[in-house]
């Protein structure tokens, strides 16, 4: 099975609280960025006394956050959407005190914030002197984080800075990677060695040699949804249209401009892919004539006609095997769900994915996003705004749980 490179797109934050142990954390920042991660640390201000914030920046090639205010002008860090950005936090260490917070909820930094805000699997790796760690109120409040499903990095056995010998020494950081490495690999499931066709990005239809009709499409969550499949040990055949961020690895990938030229290169993959997703924006109109030089400004107005671009889905769908999948997406301005609805069952799909447009953290171009799930059995079900990539993982997750189920 093909699971390389898992770290790759995931964006983590390192939360760093005081403790002598955090001098260990850019050991931690470094693995995470040598597999490809992108790290955003959030320290408080008593760990600024262990370890500096401007070596954490170097390593993270990211500017280190600490204060809810970036300046004096009041420009804030917002911390709702450093969470929503994240697809995992871990902090390291973690002391009494933090995980005191942790566990009643309190807020009085920028860290704390962000992880009562969070929505993404959370990762403490405690460290402290021994008889704190053994002491009643510490274990209620580890408890009380393991029954709400943050994960817990035991502390190792060993010298303490105290001069005592326990448990409470931090894990050593590439103890701390491989923990977030085992659970951030997804469990094999029903994509995993299937062969998928997925679509991403917008098309560009052609005026003349320099203008084109176009969209918003940033690609951004069709190849979240294709990181997610790699992960899930799928091959994917990729073909993506006009995009604003780098194209995936570890997957055939097929560059196309226009919407015949995706409807091509789709028409020769699709026998042989198990599951067809079409995330790509494509345009339903292109010019009748390209003009074959550059238009001139001579006229007060021009009309251009369009005519109608295949619908790939619809005919890729009608024609598709008894055990072929199709998976379309939606973007509708109105009446939404029973406009989405209505597309499922003309383009004889198994779901559709609906995008809200009406929701300013959803759709193009932004990093986050939130879609409800139609499914043709009257199934639905709803993904919470959270990052395009964690957005991915659930839909898949939660697709792979009605497919078993249905096939
Ligand atoms: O009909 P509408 O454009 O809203 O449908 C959206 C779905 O159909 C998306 O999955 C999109 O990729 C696909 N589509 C297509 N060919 C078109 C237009 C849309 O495959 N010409």
């Amino acid at each position: 099975m093909l699971r390389k490179n898992h770290f790759k797109n995931k964006k983590i934050i390192v939360g760093i609280t005081g403790g002598i142990a955090a001098y260990k954390v850019p050991q931690l920042v470094r693995l995470l960025k040598k597999e490809g991660a992108e790290v955003q640390v959030v320290m408080t201000d008593a760990a600024k006394s262990f370890v500096t914030p401007q070596t954490l920046s170097v390593l993270s090639e990211n500017p280190v956050l600490s204060d809810f205010f970036k300046n004096t002008q009041g420009e804030w860090n917002n911390h709702v959407h450093l969470a929503l950005w994240a697809d995992a936090i871990i902090i390291a260490p973690a002391g009494a005190n933090t995980l005191a917070k942790m566990a009643h909820g309190l807020c009085d930094n920028l860290l704390m914030s962000v992880i009562l805000s969070a929505r993404c699997p959370i990762w403490v790796a405690p460290a402290m002197d021994l008889d704190m760690w053994t002491h009643a109120s510490t274990q209620t409040n580890i408890q009380t984080l393991i029954d709400r499903g943050i994960h817990i990095i035991e502390p190792e056995d060993g010298e303490l800075a105290s001069g005592l010998t326990g448990k409470g020494r931090m894990a050593e950081p590439e103890q701390i990677f491989s923990a977030l490495e085992n659970q951030l690999l997804p469990p094999p499931n029903f994509f995993t060695g299937k062969r998928i066709l997925l679509t991403a990005g917008g098309t560009q239809e052609a005026i003349d040699p320099v203008r084109f009709i176009g969209n918003h499409s940033s690609g951004k969550m069709g190849f979240a949804i294709a990181d997610a499949l790699i992960q899930s040990g799928a091959t994917v055949d990729l073909v993506f249209g006009s995009v604003s961020i780098a194209i995936p690895e570890n997957c055939n990938t097929y560059g196309v401009t226009s919407a015949n030229e995706m409807h091509q290169q789709c028409l020769a993959l699709f026998p042989k892919c198990d599951i067809l997703i079409m995330a790509a924006a494509v345009a339903d109109f292109a010019p009748v004539e390209v003009a074959s030089q550059k238009i001139k400004k001579t006229e007060d107005s021009i009309t251009i006609t369009l005519k109608k671009n295949p619908d790939i889905l619809s005919e890729l769908s009608e024609n598709k095997r008894n055990n072929q999948i199709t998976v379309g997406f939606a973007l509708e301005t109105e009446n939404e769900k029973n406009n989405a609805l209505a597309k499922l069952q003309k383009k004889n799909l198994d779901c559709i994915v609906l995008n809200s447009q009406s929701n300013p953290d959803a759709g193009f171009g932004v990093d986050t996003n939130a879609v409800t799930v139609l499914c043709k059995d009257g199934a639905q079900w709803q993904i919470p705004t959270a990052s395009k990539s964690l957005v991915a993982q659930q839909l898949l997750q939660s697709l792979s749980e009605w497919l078993t189920k249905t096939h």
